[in-house]
Parts: C-alpha cells; sequence; structure tokens
C-alpha cells in the first residue's frame, strides 16, 4: 500500500483530549437522546462533526492576530484581505461577513423575489434556507453519478448541463436570479466539480444573462483534484487553476471557516458594482461598517493569512493524503463509502453499513451513535434523521437518495494515528452490525429536526 507522505509542518500547541469509559460514554449519550449534538464536546474524543470553524491555524495566522487594528472604519486589516482577495481570487468588489450564511443572507435578500428559482449543483441547507425565506425556489441539478456510490468518476459535484438547460428554457431566464456551483459539493459527498463544467455551466450562464456565483468554501480542494484527475491541469500551479476557475464567475460567497484556516469568517464578493452598492448597505444592516463585516480587526488579518495559505501544495497534498488515509483505512476494514473519497470528509454509507435496518429507523443513526459508543468518536448523519419528511401532496414519507454518516476532518488536527482509531471504531460497527437496531423520534422539532432531536433505541422492525 502506498504511504501517507509525511506532513510539512509541525505540531507547536498541543490541547489534550478524554476518552471516558464506555459505560460513561453509554450514560452521556442515553442522557443526550441518543443525538450527538447534544454531547459537551469535552466529552468527545475525537470530533468529526464537521472541517467547518475547527482548523489549527498556523503561526503566521496565531501571529497576525496581534496585527489587529480595531478602528470602526477602513482598519488596516480590511486593505490585507482585499489583497488577497484580489490577488487569490481576482475580485476587486467584497465584504466581509462573519461566517458564509451571512454573505448568503445579504446576497440572496438583494437578488431573489418570490417565486424566482435559484439553481445549483446541490445547495448546501444553510443556502437553501436563505433562498427560501425569500420566497424563492433552491433547485439541485446534479450530474446523475453522484448517486452511484460506487460509481468511480472523477468529478461527481458537476452539474447536469443538459438539465440545466431545459430548466432555463422551461422555467425562463428572467426567473432565474443566480446559478451557482457548490465546490466542493458538500451535501453530495464532498465532490469536485471540474473545470470543463465551470466553463459549460458559465457558457449557458453567459448565453441567457444570468449570473453565475461559487459557494466556495472548499475551493482550494477543487481546485487541487482539478490538478490530480482533469486533463491539462497537472503541471498549472492550483493558483493558476483557481485563478482560471474564478474567471468564469460573477460572484462568490465564501465560508472562510473552510479553505479560509480560520475559525470564524467569511466574505461576499461580487464583481457588478451596482450590485455591490447594494449589499454593502444592506450588510451595515445586518453585519456591520463594510470594512469589517461583523469580524475583529484580527480575524480579518488571520482570514487574508489563511486564504493564501491554503494554496501552498504541501499543504493541499497532506490534506488530500490525510483524508485518503482514512478513506483507504475504512475500506480495508471492510466499512463501505463513498468512492473515490472527498477531501473534506469521507461519507459512510449506512445503506450498506447497516442493510438490515429499515430507513425508517435511522440507519444512519445507529451508525453515529455506535461511533461515539464504541470510540468516543463524533460523526454526523446525513440521511433520514437529517432529510426524511412527509410528501406536502400525499403525506407518504419521502426519503433522501442516500444514507451516509459523514466523519468530516479538521484540517491539521488530528494524526494519522487517531485516524487509525477512527478506522478502527467503524471497523468493529460492521462486523457487530448483525446485532444493532434503530431508533424511534421521541420529540422532534419540526424544522432542521436532527438538531435537537431526542431519540431512543428500538429493536429492528417494531418502531
Ligand atoms: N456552503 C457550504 C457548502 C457549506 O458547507 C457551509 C457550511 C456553508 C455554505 C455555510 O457556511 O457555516 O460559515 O455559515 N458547512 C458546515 C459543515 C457547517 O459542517 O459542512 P457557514
Amino acid at each position: 500500500m502506498p504511504r501517507t507522505p509525511p506532513e510539512m509542518f509541525r505540531i507547536k500547541v498541543v490541547e489534550p483530549i478524554k476518552l471516558h469509559p464506555p459505560e460513561v460514554r453509554r450514560k452521556l449519550i442515553e442522557d443526550a437522546g441518543f443525538n450527538v449534538f447534544r454531547l459537551s464536546a469535552e466529552d468527545v474524543f475525537i470530533d468529526l462533526l464537521t472541517d467547518s470553524g475547527t482548523s489549527a491555524m498556523s503561526a503566521a495566522q496565531w501571529g497576525g492576530l496581534m496585527l489587529g487594528d480595531e478602528s470602526y472604519a477602513q482598519c488596516r486589516n480590511y486593505f490585507t484581505l482585499a489583497s488577497a482577495i484580489r490577488d487569490v481570487f481576482g475580485f476587486e468588489h467584497f465584504v466581509p461577513t462573519h461566517q458564509g450564511r451571512a454573505a448568503e443572507n445579504v446576497l440572496f435578500s438583494s437578488i431573489c423575489k418570490p417565486g424566482d428559482i435559484v439553481i445549483n449543483n446541490m445547495h448546501f441547507d444553510t443556502t437553501r434556507a436563505n433562498v427560501e425565506a425569500q420566497g424563492a425556489e433552491a433547485r439541485n441539478l446534479p450530474t446523475p453519478e453522484l448517486f452511484d456510490p460506487e460509481s468511480d468518476h472523477p468529478f461527481k459535484g458537476n452539474m447536469d448541463v443538459e438539465k440545466l438547460r431545459g430548466n432555463i428554457e422551461y422555467v425562463g431566464a428572467g426567473h432565474i436570479p443566480a446559478i451557482f456551483m457548490t465546490i466542493t459539493n458538500n451535501s453530495g459527498g464532498g465532490q469536485p466539480v471540474s473545470m470543463e463544467n465551470i466553463r459549460q455551466v458559465s457558457e449557458i450562464a453567459r448565453e441567457h444573462g444570468i449570473p453565475l456565483f461559487f459557494d466556495a468554501c472548499r475551493f482550494a480542494e477543487n481546485a487541487w483534484f482539478i490538478k490530480l484527475r482533469e486533463e491539462g491541469y497537472g503541471d498549472k500551479t492550483v493558483q493558476e487553476i483557481v485563478t482560471e476557475m474564478f474567471s468564469y464567475v460573477d460572484g462568490a460567497t465564501m465560508s472562510a471557516k473552510k479553505d479560509g484556516l480560520v475559525n470564524i469568517g467569511g466574505f461576499l464578493a461580487v464583481r457588478d458594482p451596482q450590485l455591490f452598492e447594494r449589499v454593502a448597505q444592506k450588510l451595515i444592516l445586518v453585519e456591520g461598517f463594510p470594512s469589517y463585516g461583523g469580524l475583529a480587526g484580527r480575524d480579518l488579518e488571520a482570514m487574508a493569512i489563511g486564504l493564501r495559505e491554503v494554496l501552498d501544495e504541501n499543504y493541499l497534498s497532506y490534506r488530500y493524503h490525510h483524508t485518503k488515509f482514512l478513506a483507504d483505512a475504512l475500506q480495508e476494514r471492510g466499512v463501505p463509502i463513498m468512492t473515490p473519497a472527498g477531501a473534506h470528509a469521507v461519507y459512510v454509507d449506512a445503506k450498506r453499513a447497516l442493510p438490515h435496518i429499515p430507513r425508517e429507523e435511522f440507519p444512519g443513526q445507529t451508525f453515529t451513535v455506535e461511533m461515539y459508543l464504541r470510540g468516543g468518536v463524533r460523526v454526523v448523519e446525513i440521511g433520514s434523521l437529517m432529510f426524511a419528511a412527509p410528501d406536502p401532496g400525499t403525506g407518504e414519507m419521502k426519503f433522501p437518495e442516500m444514507e451516509l454518516v459523514r466523519l468530516a476532518l479538521p484540517r491539521r488536527v488530528y494524526t494519522i494515528s487517531q485516524l487509525e482509531h477512527v478506522a478502527d471504531t467503524a471497523g468493529e460497527i460492521v462486523e457487530h452490525a448483525d446485532g444493532m437496531g434503530g431508533y424511534r423520534i421521541v420529540q422532534a422539532p419540526r424544522v432542521l429536526r436532527h438538531f435537537t432531536a431526542q431519540l431512543e433505541p428500538c429493536e429492528t422492525g417494531k418502531c
């Protein structure tokens, strides 16, 4: 088996973590209503709930915090960030925001009206919620390969170009205020989008006068996959690839909590100067003055440094191999995963891991709870607990296409031996799958129920 190359960084600061004994973990998860979102973070050994805001910052970023200029207007760090955004993405106009969803809110409330349709390869939950909050529809047009968990198509994050054309013709460009491409496609297994697909979508968008935006959270990871997998890009630098990617779009929303390598921060960039004026006014209302947008000066500095640092090819190679290590280790232990793995997470296919548990009894949640019970590992269900809902017309329960469990990897945080522990824990679940049952919901809110729902175990088939 090929070895994982050594990390091109060393550890300067460490944070102790603890693994409670199994009986304590059982009590804690019971008290949490078998919902890992309700566990105290301190009771978690290895936390793979998200890669968002959980990165370890570099010495340069920590140093940058001390350069924070906390003046209300036009602080020094705003200009440092402006030059990073210009150099890395080629955007002249942007507003900082405290995180990605604030950029989405400011944008969609400025461009959408009720009845409009926003098209995306796949909306992330907050993006969908922000579109719907304007009375508009959030429509996903992913490529069909995405739904075959075993297909090894290199760019399963692509948008279905034919369907895009069909939708524009049917709906009419006037009702589509924006087309979005989420790079990489987080809700679709963290799969990347190819340069060819970006180019094709941008041609169609231009033909119809519809602005094209990136949801750019994981732009550098997407660029790395283009370098690795797309013909003609192997010899280009990541910066050259990023420059080309962004040359095709009219703007971007960004959660810098991912590829900005910071714990908080984001921005909204737009090329159209008139739209920029509108979003800057809106920003003052909901986030802050346009030079700080809900952040401290020091946060702007750390983000500016992170946006450049993430393009370091040693870093991106580490990131890719680190995640690949976990994916390979899981497969060696017979754990079914979505392949090929993306960069920010590995997605376990709970339908195949626990085939005897029906969708109504939340097999993804069983897997998630077992990860904590057996190994103190926190992961997240992205399946029927998160998405199943009654059809508004028929009342019949509709289940999402996939029943996934996401193991998201914070950047530069966990070691290879910690990932081995994660893989061993998942391997044990698959080995003892037969004895496991499902769950029933005891109490849950109507919207976004997975965050706070309380559940209890049930005997399979008798929930
Ligand atoms: N878009 C995508 C593709 C995301 O993955 C996220 C966040 C957002 C937008 C919103 O950004 O959290 O800064 O407001 N994803 C996190 C996750 C929460 O765990 O995947 P935010």
